[in-house]
């Protein structure tokens, strides 16, 4: 494998640990004087609610999400090299409401919860939005349209886990 996909995938996957774990590690530096701008989760210590899924449905979530962070990556990487067409293409088509029903095809018998329901459409509505605002090409209005699409993501994991 060529180290520069070896690094790709290095990458993908340190970000999957921080989107499942959140800042775990910042708790361990009980001597920490640095208060973070932005107010640090503690992924750890937060009760989150097991949803109620059937096997077949807690895998369709599974490839979803794993697919939900591919997507993340590929925005980010033709956002680097100023490809906004396809970023934008991204962010609408693999996180914006089309993709909700290709979720739920995935998820037979599955009941959510309304809070789950909720952050649902608020991810698919950021991501939206993150799509309305990179034709600008501006990142200044395109980053925090990024920022609060991945919030999105975390957010959810705050609250809600597949069941042990
Ligand atoms: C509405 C809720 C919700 C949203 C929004 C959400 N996720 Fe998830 N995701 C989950 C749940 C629940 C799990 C299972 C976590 C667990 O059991 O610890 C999960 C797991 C994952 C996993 C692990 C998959 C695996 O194979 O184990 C990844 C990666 C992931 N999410 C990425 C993302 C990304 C990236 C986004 C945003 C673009 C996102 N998720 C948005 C609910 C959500």
């Amino acid at each position: 494998m060529k180290l520069a996909k070896v690094g790709a995938r290095m990458a993908i996957f340190n970000l999957m640990l921080w989107l499942s774990f959140g800042f775990a590690s910042a708790e361990t530096n009980h001597h920490a004087t640095h208060k973070p701008e932005h107010d640090m989760p503690k992924m750890s210590l937060m009760k989150r609610m097991a949803l109620d899924l059937p096997p077949a449905a807690q895998e369709g979530l599974k490839l979803t999400m794993r697919e939900h962070l591919e997507a993340i990556d590929a925005i980010v990487a033709a956002l680097a090299r100023e490809d906004f067409a396809k970023a934008a293409t991204l962010a609408n088509e693999e996180l914006g409401f089309p993709k909700h029903h290709v979720a739920m095809q995935r998820e037979p018998g599955a009941k959510f919860p309304r809070a789950y329901h909720d952050l649902a459409m608020a991810h698919h509505q950021a991501a939206e939005a993150l799509g309305a605002a990179i034709p600008t090409k501006d990142l200044k209005q395109i980053l925090p349209h990024l920022e609060q699409t991945i919030h999105a993501c975390v957010k959810c994991h705050q609250a809600f886990r597949l069941p042990d």
